[in-house]
């Protein structure tokens, strides 16, 4: 187990006070109120830049200074930040540079936040003096506890500077090598051939699109340019606060970085969760946030995350934003504790008064007092996830792993080709995700390059791209033993976007999953098709391959088209394990009857075999703790097939117990 930074669950969120700096009484009411929601953190310091430095090294640290200590002296924990998210007014006036450049060459003006250039000497110089002085200024300030780095990263510059990083970069990429760069870009299709790095530019519809590799360097750079710019971030606060640990909260399953491997130089993983609650799917809306939690839970080897931001009740950026119903907050919650966050924080505590976000939900409306049905919500969760302490740091041991990669992501998205309507890889991995989670299996969601050895059981749907070195991690895997499923479109390229040749799946998995590919279909919407496994019928959806057996036994066959009577569903024993081939796509029923088979097949248990849940309930086990969760409308029920205590009524409960909708129970 890895060291916990915390020992209890952090329970807060995003807190402004500079802009009510005028009324500064506000600032004690804050503290009042943060004490009786039962908040015992706040995030301070976001987008200030504009108030902590307000003319080119002159300072105003005052208000901070106060704020900080009204935090400590009430024992309210500060996540500080640093203000990279947003600049003030003078330093793109006087140094434009900092700004980005959009797609089509032209500079931004100032305004919004996250425009800024990645590359920019000047901006990184700044930035990094900035959290100098930060660091010296409240380094061993007791309120301050964890540093919250910028504000949800993203977006790309395009300008001079860019381009010239864009260039070395792949000239490190390609070994300074050009003819390497266009061999690996198949260059001489339509004249692309490259005679100088300065000749490739970023991608752009004005200029090159078509080019997938070139979309994929790019993506990789930009993604670099982030995760080098964090570093320069960080640098200051490594050397002057090396024990405060350091987070920058994503977002969500945001393509432009690849979070995987920004992950790595994060102490604790954090994410902002918004789910589209009480918008007619509540269902899906669970199912996908669960399996995002598990994303950033994997991260770190399963350790402990941050749900940096959530709101309390809406938001105000849906096209249409309704109010979740009382309860929803705080299941939501316990869902994110279930999956392995430390804390529950939100976005915001304060309502702004005005400009762009004083209609999104905050904890303390613009009535300004506790009376409302929002802030006794949020109380109560405060209270309730007192009880939780107990799993603080405790890691999870999941058997079961689902690959879902980053990069794969951008593989997919930029190819031409086959179903170019239908894509949809993040859709397929949630439809492999989800029949564990409704049978109490916790999983893994892991990038291609990481150790599948630990798990009992890996599939990786729609692994279209396989980087240096993963089909051969995937052979030595089921050589050893271990359980790989594979569906449709496997395979087939290496990591510049190269297609395998000699056929797919690649070379040496040929042998693994024992067949053979041949063509691939796709399928409009009025065209059908349909595919058997294990004796029952599906419709094929979108895509499916026609495959040859060679060692592998068949489970299931076409039935229509030409290809009718040819393998659907495949398994092969290769050495000491086994590898499925599921050939088609179905977005109905065929992810759970697979996966069925394959949890009785290989013996695989739920995480705590003495809870049966009715459909529709998520049962998550951590550490000690059951969480059962009904994201449903209805009252469901749950049998306990020995004794559990509910540890927020410490109820003995044994039998039948029924979760009310949009209930929860947490046992031990
Ligand atoms: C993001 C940002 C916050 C705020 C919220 C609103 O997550 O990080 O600053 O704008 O969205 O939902
Ligand atoms: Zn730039």
């Amino acid at each position: 187990m890895k060291k916990a930074f915390f020992d209890h669950i952090v329970h807060g969120g995003d807190y402004n006070p500079e802009q009510w700096i005028r009324t500064p009484e506000i600032w004690d009411e804050d503290m009042r109120l943060m004490k009786l929601a039962h908040v015992n953190s706040a995030s301070v310091g976001i987008f200030s830049w504009a108030i902590l430095e307000p003319e080119e090294g002159v300072y105003n640290f005052e208000w901070l200074d106060t704020i900080l200590d009204k935090m400590h002296a009430n024992g309210i924990d500060a996540v500080l930040a640093t203000p990279s998210g947003a600049r003030p007014h003078w330093m793109s006036d006087k140094y434009p540079e900092v700004l980005q450049v959009q797609e089509n060459g032209i500079r931004n003006e100032f305004g919004v936040r996250h425009n800024h250039c990645l590359t920019s000497p000047v901006y990184r110089e700044k930035v990094r003096n900035m959290n100098r002085i930060l660091a010296e200024r409240y380094g061993k300030h007791p309120a301050v506890k964890m540093w919250h780095i910028s504000n949800e990263y993203s977006g790309e510059c395009h300008c001079e500077l860019c381009q010239k990083a864009f260039q070395e970069w792949l000239k490190v990429e390609y070994h300074n090598d050009i003819d390497e760069l266009n061999h690996r870009w198949w260059n001489n299709f339509w004249s692309h051939t490259v005679t100088d790095w300065s000749q490739i530019r970023s991608p752009k519809y004005r200029g090159e699109v078509c080019s997938s590799p070139l979309v994929l360097a790019w993506k990789r750079f930009v993604s670099d340019s982030h995760i080098s710019f964090f570093e320069n971030e960080i640098a200051p606060l490594r050397e002057i606060t090396p024990d405060i640990p350091v987070t920058a909260n994503f977002m969500r399953m945001y393509t432009g970085i690849d979070y995987q491997k920004m992950a790595k130089k994060l102490d604790i993983v954090s994410w902002d969760n918004y789910p589209a609650w009480d918008k007619g799917n509540n269902d899906y809306e669970s199912l996908e946030t669960a399996f995002v939690h598990d994303v950033f839970r994997s991260m770190k080897d399963g350790q402990p995350f941050f749900m940096m931001e959530s709101t309390p009740s809406l938001v105000n950026w849906h096209p249409i934003n309704k109010l979740p119903r009382p309860g929803v907050q705080q299941l939501s919650a316990m869902q994110a504790i279930a999956h392995g966050s430390d804390s529950v924080q939100y976005f915001q505590w304060r309502k702004s008064r005005g400009s762009h976000e004083k209609y999104h939900g905050a904890v303390v409306d613009h009535c300004g007092h506790e009376n409302t049905r929002v802030f006794r919500d949020v109380t109560n969760t405060g209270k309730a996830i007192e009880k939780l302490s107990a799993v603080v740091g405790s890691t999870c041991n999941s058997k079961v792993a689902i690959v879902y990669d980053w990069e794969n992501r951008w593989a997919t998205d930029a190819f031409c080709g086959f179903n170019n309507e239908h894509r949809n890889y993040l859709g397929e991995c949630i439809r492999w995700y989800a029949p564990f989670r409704k049978r109490g299996i916790s999983t893994d969601i892991i990038p291609m390059d990481a150790d599948f050895g630990k798990y009992d059981l890996v599939i990786a749907p729609f692994l279209y791209m396989l980087k240096n070195g993963t089909k051969e991690r995937i052979e030595k895997y089921v050589a050893n033993g271990g359980n790989f499923v594979a569906t449709y479109l496997t395979g087939v390229v290496d990591k510049d976007d190269l297609c395998y040749l000699g056929g797919w799946p690649a070379e040496e998995l040929k042998n693994v999953f024992g067949i053979r590919m041949e063509e691939t279909d796709s399928l409009p919407e009025n065209v059908k098709n349909r595919a058997t496994f294990n004796g029952k019928e599906y419709e094929i959806h979108h895509v499916c391959d026609i495959i040859h057996a060679n060692t592998a036994k068949v489970l299931g066959e076409y039935k229509d088209d030409f290809y009718a009577g040819m393998p659907s569903v495949t398994v092969n024993h290769y050495k000491n394990g086994k590898a499925w081939y599921v050939a088609f796509r179905n977005d109905k029923d065929l992810c759970d009857d697979v996966c069925e088979s394959l949890i009785n097949e290989l013996g695989i248990t739920a995480d705590d075999p003495d809870i049966t849940a009715e459909d529709g309930l998520e049962v998550r086990k951590r550490g000690e703790l059951l969480f059962v969760l009904n994201f449903t409308d209805t009252a469901r029920t749950v049998l306990l097939n020995r004794e559990y205590k509910n540890v927020m009524t410490d109820e003995i409960l044994n039998g039948a117990v029924t979760v009310p909708p949009g209930g929860y129970l947490v046992l031990e």
